[in-house]
Order: structure tokens, then C-alpha cells, then sequence
């Protein structure tokens, strides 16, 4: 049986990942492929109650990144992996470079506390593909309307936040970043080159 493939898209606050999520499922699906859409944090049944205390309690970074963490542990094991095994496309809107970006660059949580956590919770999966739709923090909080706790976080927190999404980008070849301030339909379409070449791949893999 061949395996799913695995996106994610990421991005700070106010960037439109959302809206590409969506298109990029339509895509997909008008493509053949059966695709899960999903989201961190409350992508299961927990993890929509552990949303609810993330988005409304104050709380210390390290206590903020173990809850994402056990969100994440959640989705992973039963929803993320098992659609996977059963060749589903997963479509993540936030994944673990979320908790790098905002707890570990935004927060000042050790990057290597994250990544060993990661280690132990990612079951040893990593997406295929991360799209990071990047925008400068003043356009984001003009478009955000009833900020939550984590986007009231300001300006020199998104700042921090973009940049350590931007360094991961340089870091690591599954990433695309896209420029969000441009025409959505432009960004789609920059986002299927990217996702065409990962299907060729793909199949080449499991049809040769
Ligand atoms: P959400 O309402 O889902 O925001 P968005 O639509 O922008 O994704 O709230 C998620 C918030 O949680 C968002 O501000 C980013 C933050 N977040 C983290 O700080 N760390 C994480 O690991 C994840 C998954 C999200």
C-alpha cells in the first residue's frame, strides 16, 4: 500500500495560510487524491480542548510549548499518521514549525528542548513539503480582527517569530516561502509548482 504524502503551511498570523490550506485542497482533491485538512492546534478531540486553554490562559513559554506538544503528540498518533498509512494526503495548517517559530524563536524556549520533545512526539514523520507564506508583522496585524492571547503577543514578537520561520526556511530544502502580500491566486498557483514537483516524485517513488 503506498503512503500519503504530508504538507504544511505556515506562517504568522494574518499571512492567509488558511485560505491557501483550502485552495490547496481543492487541488488536490480535483487531482484524484483523497486529502485530510487539518490544523494545530485542535486538529482532534483533546487538542480543541487544549486549544481553548492556549488561546485564553496566561501561562509561562515552557508550560505554552509542552500543551502545543501534546496537541501535536495527539495528532499525530491518531489522526495524522493513520491517514498517511492509508495513502490520504495530509494538508497540516501549522505543524511543529509552528512551536520553533513562536515558543523557540518568538519565546526564548530552547530550540533543543523542542527539538528533542519533537523527537519523542513527531513518531518520526516530517512533512513532505512546508509552505511558509511570509509577510512583515505590521501587514498581518492590519488584517487580524479579535486577536487571540498567542497573535496579542505584539509587534516585536511577530518580528522574532518571522525571522526564525525565515532561518528555518534557509536551513531546510522541504520549505517554499511565498511572498503573502502578493494576488492569492498568484500565491496558489507558486504553491502547485512546488506541489506538482513533490507529486511527480512521488509517483515516481511508488510507480517505477
Ligand atoms: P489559530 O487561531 O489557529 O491561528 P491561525 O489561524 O493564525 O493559525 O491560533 C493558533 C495560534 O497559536 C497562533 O497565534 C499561532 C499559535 N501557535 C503557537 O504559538 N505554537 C504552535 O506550535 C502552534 C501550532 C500555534
Amino acid at each position: 500500500m503506498r503512503q500519503g504524502f504530508f504538507i504544511t503551511v505556515e506562517g504568522i498570523d494574518g499571512s492567509g495560510k488558511t485560505t491557501q490550506a483550502k485552495l490547496l485542497k481543492k487541488y488536490l482533491e480535483s487531482e484524484g487524491f483523497e486529502v485530510v485538512l487539518t490544523k494545530e492546534p485542535g486538529g482532534t478531540p483533546l487538542g480543541s480542548h487544549i486549544r481553548k486553554i492556549l488561546l485564553t490562559q496566561d501561562m509561562n513559554p515552557l508550560s505554552e510549548f509542552l500543551l502545543f506538544a501534546s496537541d501535536r503528540a495527539e495528532h499525530v498518533k491518531n489522526l495524522i499518521l493513520p491517514s498517511l498509512k492509508q495513502g490520504k494526503v495530509v494538508i497540516s495548517d501549522r505543524f511543529s514549525d509552528s512551536s520553533l517559530a513562536y515558543q523557540g524563536y518568538g519565546r526564548g524556549v530552547s530550540i533543543e528542548f523542542i527539538n528533542f520533545v519533537h523527537s519523542k512526539v513527531l513518531s518520526g514523520i516530517s512533512p513532505d513539503l512546508t509552505v511558509l507564506v511570509d509577510i512583515p508583522p505590521k501587514v498581518g496585524l492590519k488584517r487580524l480582527h479579535n486577536l487571540d492571547r498567542i497573535e496579542n503577543g505584539g509587534f516585536d514578537f511577530l518580528k522574532r517569530v518571522r525571522n526564525g520561520y525565515l532561518n528555518m526556511a534557509k536551513q531546510n530544502k522541504r520549505f517554499v516561502v511565498l511572498d503573502g502580500t502578493k494576488d492569492k491566486e498568484y500565491i496558489h498557483m507558486r504553491i502547485l509548482d512546488a506541489v506538482k514537483e513533490l507529486i511527480r516524485d512521488w509517483r515516481d517513488r511508488y510507480e517505477k
